[in-house]
């Protein structure tokens, strides 16, 4: 409604999400926030608004479709449409495979694609009447290489990819671009808790599992979640007006060697 472009970005609690909310609200962007975790959704809102940016949070489970509808008509409401749509929210699953219930499947399947399928279908039409808009969706090196023990998670990272592809080229008449990110190992709750898992499933140390997933990178060292917010704006700014339905890996090398 004041003329700033709007941004609605899921997972914004923690981790990639709170980095790219930050980066969009220090860029003029009013930024909506989605993310079940209240207490740290709160906070993210009121860190950005400290620093004179505008931002507004909204509790609301990705994979739950009346949630998604209501909460994408409130920001839509209060800032006057959604130009930028960044699909972060995800859950991961570090597990042998014959010890996943399909329970956990489903979780995983519908958190991290449906929750993509949700917000792309109620942001959308937003984006068709304004004939202009740009989808970033949160994929990962998971949906590049064969991960152990990250099968199902890997899986929804891949068909990420893939939706990526194919709904860039059906909303391109209207001017829309989408694109994908995928993360190599970031600093986040998420890693730091996969670690944990790993050390203790494997009695190493965490320190030790740690060093070994840094070398995964080419520079030794695990991103900073700014890193990743940094490609994402890029991606959804302007500067990449001729970039639709591809992939950027902000991996440090890891696919590449
Ligand atoms: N950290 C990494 O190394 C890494 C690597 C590759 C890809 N990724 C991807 O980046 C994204 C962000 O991960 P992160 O590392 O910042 O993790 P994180 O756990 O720090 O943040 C994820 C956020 O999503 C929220 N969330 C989870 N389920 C939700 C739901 N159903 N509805 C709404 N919000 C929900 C969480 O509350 C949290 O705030 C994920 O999609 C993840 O798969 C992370």
């Amino acid at each position: 409604m004041n003329g700033k472009k709007v941004v609605l970005i899921t997972g914004t609690a923690t981790g990639i999400g709170k980095a790219c909310a930050i980066m969009f609200a220090r860029k003029g962007y009013c930024v909506g926030m989605l993310d079940i975790n209240e207490v740290e959704g709160q906070k993210t809102e009121q860190e950005i608004r400290a620093e004179g940016g505008e931002a507004v949070f909204i509790a609301c489970d990705v994979a739950v479709e009346a949630m998604v509808s209501a909460a994408v008509e409130q920001v839509a409401t209060q800032y006057g449409g959604v130009d930028v749509l960044i699909n972060n929210a995800g859950i991961v699953l570090v597990r042998p495979f014959d010890e996943i219930e399909w329970a956990d499947f489903m979780r995983v399947v519908n958190v991290n694609l449906g929750g993509t399928f949700l917000l792309c279908k109620y942001v959308l039409p937003l984006m068709k009447a304004k004939n202009s808009g740009s989808i970033v969706n949160m994929a990962s090196v998971s949906g590049h290489v064969g991960q152990t023990e990250h099968v199902v998670y890997g899986a929804t990272k891949g068909a990420i990819l893939s939706l990526t592809r194919a709904l860039a080229w059906e909303v391109s008449k209207w001017n829309i671009r989408v694109n994908s990110v995928s993360p190599g190992s970031v600093d986040t709750p998420m890693l730091r808790s996969d670690i944990t898992l790993e050390a203790n499933r494997t009695m190493k140390s965490f320190d030790e599992v740690k060093k070994v997933r840094e070398a995964e990178q080419a520079f030794n060292r695990w991103a900073d979640p700014m890193e990743i917010a940094e490609a994402v704006y890029f991606l959804a700014s302007d500067a990449a007006s001729f970039i639709t339905g591809t992939d950027l890996l902000v991996d440090c090398g890891w696919v590449a060697k």
